[in-house]
């Protein structure tokens, strides 16, 4: 079978499309977009004629950029719709929004579930992601959809940084990613109590009974935006006597001085996928690239 994906050129994730593309032999439309004087988004798929009666495999990542990448991923579903793909798969390995999972304070939106009845509404048959911050609501929606983990590919990275750590997870939410990894490697795992203030945003967070003196850690979280939850998590475990902690996650944004913070929070490393269209060079961050394991998803999906 010929696949074609379709990567969208520009801002947000050319490269890993085109890395993706030659891992199952797919070819690569490129893509034309524009601005309208208004401010519009403009897009057009080089060579379409090649879509018709071929699955299609949109692939784009929601950081940075998040609304512009939002409608041009939508635009590139329709406009491959309209070429009479067979099927379409999104790969969008971020999805802007997903921390907005539910009504949180009365009067506000459920923002991830606009993002995937959208994707989905438009005319994707199947969603390709990595770590969504919770996966309930793709689940609700009852559609074809992979939510993949990569905490193992990017601890297998690292991993001679540390002697027989413990996975901890900076709150209860993301204590499946913890056990996750820890089952992978068998390894001890256990979370930590955040409590986050829904107006000002300030976080709080509190270690539970495990002894951690004198062992190393690995915190595996799905983002670290301003570094807040990490930084103040790793303070704690190091004041409770933790040796080494190294933090493994699946989306680095980095906002502002986050790197800084975390440095000075005493973490020796941070792992992270190439699941964003930024790349920040700084010797303690690590990426890792993850195609191999989306590019097999990828064939069984399309198979
Ligand atoms: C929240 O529940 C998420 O899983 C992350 O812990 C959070 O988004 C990290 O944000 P920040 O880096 O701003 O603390």
């Amino acid at each position: 079978m010929v696949l074609l994906l379709i990567i969208i050129p520009g801002r947000n994730y050319i490269d890993e499309s085109i890395e993706l593309a030659k891992k199952i032999g797919a070819e690569v439309l490129n893509v034309k977009y524009k601005v309208f004087p208004d401010g519009e988004k403009y897009v057009r798929i080089e060579n379409s004629e090649k879509i018709m009666g071929k699955p299609v495999i949109i692939s784009n990542t929601m950081y940075p950029s998040q609304n512009d990448s939002f409608i041009e991923t939508l635009m590139l579903i329709n406009a491959s719709i309209k070429a009479n793909a067979s099927r379409i798969v999104a790969y969008i390995p971020y999805l802007a929004y997903s921390r907005q999972d539910k009504v949180f304070l009365t009067g506000e939106p459920v923002s991830a579930e606009i993002v995937l009845k959208t994707l989905y509404y438009t005319g994707i048959d199947c969603l390709i992601t990595i770590d969504i911050h919770s996966e309930q609501v793709l689940k609700e929606l009852n559609k074809c959809f992979y939510n993949i983990q990569v905490f193992d590919i990017l601890f297998n990275n690292v991993k001679h940084l540390v002697n027989d750590p413990i996975v901890i997870a900076p709150d209860k939410g993301a204590l499946n990613r913890a056990k996750y990894l820890a089952d992978k490697f068998s390894l001890q795992y256990d979370y930590l109590v955040k409590e986050r203030d829904r107006v000002t945003g300030e976080i709080t967070i509190q270690t539970r009974e495990i002894d951690i003196r004198n062992r190393d850690i690995v915190i595996v979280d799905d983002i670290i935006s301003t570094g807040g939850t990490i930084a103040e998590a790793s303070r704690k475990l190091i004041e409770k006597g933790a040796r080494r902690v190294i933090v493994c996650a699946s989306h680095g944004l980095l906002i502002g001085s986050a790197i800084d913070n975390i440095k000075k929070a005493g973490v020796l490393k941070i792992v992270l996928a190439n699941t964003l269209g930024i790349r920040f060079q700084d010797p303690f961050i690590e990426y890792v690239d993850v195609s191999e394991r989306i590019a097999k998803i990828l064939l069984e999906v399309l198979k």
